[in-house]
């Protein structure tokens, strides 16, 4: 028996056990079997095999489980498009009463959800607890206050119907509540797939539906592997799907869904940057450590896995790390004393030794404490690489284990530069006592979430999603109800647009330059060819080539460069290269777009002549197209300076900042109609927010386009911030959707180029913005223009900045 001394001195805990009985019994009225929940009912699925959930504490299995197949996605599907019109019909007041109920019964319930989510997952008790439970009935609350203030909040958007929702396991409740609250509170109906490790806490969670009277079919769970998954992917009744979980499936996904006209949004892997100056508090750090990468047992898409610290401290750094770490305790994750819990499954922990040892063998050096972990269940122990070459795959590849690899840098340029060399871009903490320092940082990380001093912090009211491979749209805040939200104009859009965007006349190859000639003077015009425009330079064409462009009656009008992909990779080197211009003030950008105005305003009469022999224009047309293209350069010119973030009242102590940042560089594939006036509502937008552009004008009439080179010449337009490469939108587009340097797309075409760019933007999941062949009004203020716009074209960054000692 240990002495007092002796206790005092090792500060050993003792045993705090959680007791498992409410749980057990809740498994155990249940036979240890359960069903899908569909239609307001867990329902029998005679044909359909089950599977095993197991404590992975132990291995042993706990429950049975429902694969769900082809008829219970069916019938669940069918189920939620039956609700559908009466739920999305209720006021948004009746929507709150029930997601208020939820938040009520998820904490009346709390230890319950709590205890199965740890036997089910493996995650410590203190977690499931205190974080886990406590942040699921928080967004019900938050989400029952959106459902109350839709009306007033999103004027001008509807639900979207039914919502295909997979979710993960590493925050399995977490997870369900972060999809099903804000779909709910939209409007939306939801069939929902648990992930098959960890399906109990959302079949509780259905009982707690039916306790509150939730309308049969407004949400349904089904259970089963990524198969099942497969087929609500594919159901072609639902509307929106939103899934988190890897990388891998979500490109899966994203060329599964291409074309289909659904709403997608993904939240996807990380490999997140945990940055510490020298000035930094390192104990705070150490702590930070900890709840960076071993919360969780590190299966967090958003685990700060990469410590990146400055030289002068690293070595002091690591000391204190290494005996942290002999300290913390892997053990039972119902012990409330336990700092890690067991690894999901035996594949995960089978993935993560793999990776160890990967990184061993390539000469990095690692280190795991003294103790070992306990042999029976998986557990892995907390482990620490250093030497490690930023390029390795432990450096880059998502271990989804707590396995953290470090690294130093120098200068805070060189923190940026490693930080951001990486292909995700979830999330990303800064250390450093230098509030300048850390406000100078957070904007240029490619991360969707910045914690200054602080690390893994998480909240209902702040948004949370992805930069780059991590994927795209925000879960939470006002920007994840968008993504449950459809614009009312863009459902009543008919089909194909008129004229259709393609090619002027035959392409003519090989030909002489043909001279504009004057028919009344005899005298030939002076040959006027418009190139390419990249980097603020007329450039002639890397195919060497131009088209004829012809007028409504088919007369020949002009010539203009072929573009191809060495172009458009040419044209994104330009655009890359102007970064000062997102770098630059909403004021400047503003005085610009102002600038622009006023220079197609004093040469209307000109670009007027120009329209009024294009496919579809009377002068009188042509008239009101460039004086509405003015009016629209001073509508986005007003916003440049006022679409501003916000400041997230959050319940810590926190000044949570919400930041819309541009993409960096946005191609734009332009539409044949209204060629001035649809060319110029697509890039005032993204301009004034502060993007780099690539722009395929209209294929039709180009010539608009081209004559507004010297427009952009007069104007201050940066050299680069737009570039212009006229051609084939199918080839060009496509070259925009696959490179990797361009962070988002948007694409006004025919159906077959909007599949084939959401298709082709799946390397690098890059967020595209497409019209599936719809025509919409340029003139129509609904339709041409308005917020939607902006949002579409910049992705809203938290920073969280803590304050207080
Ligand atoms: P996963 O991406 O396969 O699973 C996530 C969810 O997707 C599960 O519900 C699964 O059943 C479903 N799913 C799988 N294949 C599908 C398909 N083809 N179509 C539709 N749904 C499908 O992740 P997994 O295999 O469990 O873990 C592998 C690795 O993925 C982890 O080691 C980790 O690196 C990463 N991961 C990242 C997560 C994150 O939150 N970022 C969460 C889970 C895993």
């Amino acid at each position: 028996m240990s002495t007092v001394r002796e206790i005092f001195e090792t500060m050993e805990y003792g045993p705090a056990p959680e007791a498992p009985e409410v749980a057990l019994e809740w498994l155990k009225k249940h036979e240890y079997r359960f069903r899908p929940f569909i239609d307001g009912r867990f329902q029998d699925a005679p044909d359909a095999p089950t599977f095993a959930s197991i404590n992975p504490r132990n291995g042993q299995p706990i429950a049975k489980l429902t694969q769900c197949g082809q008829a219970e996605v069916d019938t669940a599907v069918s189920a939620a498009a039956a609700a559908f019109p009466d739920w999305s019909s209720l006021s948004g007041h009746l929507r709150a009463r029930y997601l208020y109920a939820v938040a009520r019964q998820i904490q009346k319930h709390s230890r319950l959800f709590a205890v199965l989510e740890t036997l089910d997952n493996g995650k410590p008790i203190r977690e499931s607890r205190d974080i886990d439970i406590p942040l699921v009935a928080r967004h019900f609350y938050h989400h029952a206050g959106w459902a109350q203030l839709l009306a007033e909040e999103f004027p001008g958007y509807e639900p979207i119907g039914v919502c295909g929702q997979i979710i993960p396991w590493n925050f399995p409740l977490l997870m369900l509540a972060w999809k099903i609250a804000p779909a709910l509170a939209a409007g939306n109906t939801v069939v929902l797939k648990p992930a098959e490790f960890t399906s109990l806490t959302a079949l509780l969670f259905a009982e707690v539906l039916q306790q509150i009277h939730l309308p049969a079919g407004v949400v349904n769970i089904i259970t089963g592997d990524g198969s099942t998954g497969e087929l609500l992917v594919k159901h072609p009744e639902i509307q929106k799907l939103a899934f988190t979980g890897s990388t891998e499936v979500g490109r899966i996904i994203r060329q599964a869904m291409a074309g289909t006209g659904k709403k997608l949004s993904l939240e996807l892997g990380g490999k997140s940057p945990f940055i510490v100056f020298e000035d930094a508090d390192l104990d705070s750090v150490v702590e930070g450590v900890v709840d960076a990468i071993w919360f969780n047992q590190g299966q967090v898409c958003c685990a700060g896995s990469r410590l990146l610290v400055q030289e002068g401290i690293a070595g002091r750094l690591e000391q204190k790390l290494r005996a942290r770490m002999e300290t913390l305790r892997v053990g039972d994750p119902l012990d409330k004393a336990i700092d890690i819990g067991a690894i999901v499954a035996p594949v995960q922990l089978q993935r993560i030794e793999k990776l160890v040892e990967q990184g061993k063998s390539e000469g990095a050096t690692c280190w795991q404490p003294s103790w070992a972990v306990p042999q029976e269940g998986y557990f892995y122990p907390p482990t620490l690489f250093t030497n490690v070459e930023p390029a390795s795959p432990i450096a880059q590849i998502e271990i989804f284990g707590p396995v953290l690899v470090s690294m130093t840098f120098r200068t805070p340029g060189g923190a940026i530069e490693l930080a951001n060399n990486t292909v995700y871009g979830l999330a990303a903490s800064v250390w450093t006592e230098n509030v300048n320092l850390a406000l100078d940082v957070a904007p240029k990380l490619k991360a969707g979430v910045v914690w200054v001093n602080s690390t893994n912090m998480f909240d209902a009211a702040s948004g949370f999603g992805g930069y780059r491979e991590s994927g795209f749209g925000r879960e939470g805040g006002k920007e994840g109800m968008y993504e449950y939200l459809v614009p009312s104009w863009e459902r009543i859009l008919s089909d194909e647009a008129k004229p259709e965007n393609s090619a002027p006349s035959e392409v003519e190859l090989n030909r002489m330059p043909l001279v504009e000639s004057d028919e009344d003077s005899f005298e030939p015009g002076i040959d006027r060819s418009p190139k390419l425009y990249i980097g603020g330079k007329q450039i002639r064409p890397d195919s060497g080539y131009s088209f004829a462009v012809t007028d409504a009656s088919g007369k020949y009008c002009g010539e203009v460069g072929l573009g191809n992909r060495k172009d458009i990779r040419n044209a994104v080197e330009a655009a890359h290269k102007a970064a000062g211009w997102s770098r630059s003030t909403a004021h400047l950008r503003a005085q610009i777009l102002y600038y622009l105005a006023e220079n197609l305003s004093a040469r209307a009469r000109e670009f007027e002549n120009r329209l009024a022999v294009s496919p579809g224009h009377s002068p009188e047309q042509a008239k009101r197209e460039v004086s509405k293209s003015v009016e629209r350069l001073f509508y986005y010119a007003a916003w440049a300076d006022k679409y501003e973030g916000r400041v997230h009242a959050v319940p810590f102590r926190n000044v949570t900042l919400a930041m819309p940042e541009a993409w960096g560089i946005l191609g734009i594939v332009c539409p044949a109609e209204n060629p001035l006036l649809s060319f110029i509502s697509l890039i005032a937008p993204s301009l004034a927010l502060g993007n780099r552009l690539v722009v395929v004008p209209s294929w039709r009439f180009p010539l608009i386009v081209t004559d507004f080179y010297q427009v952009l010449d007069t104007s201050d337009v940066p050299g680069g911030a737009i570039n212009l490469v006229t051609g084939d939108p199918d080839e060009l587009g496509r070259v925009l959707a696959q490179h990797d340097d361009v962070a988002a797309l948007w694409c006004i075409g025919s159906k077959k180029l909007s599949e084939k760019i959401e298709r082709d933007s799946s390397g690098n999941l890059k967020a595209t913005w497409v019209n599936f062949g719809k025509a919409r009004d340029w003139f129509d203020d609904g339709q041409g223009q308005g917020t939607e716009y902006l949002r579409r074209a910049a992705q809203v960054k938290n920073i969280w900045i803590p304050y207080g000692e």
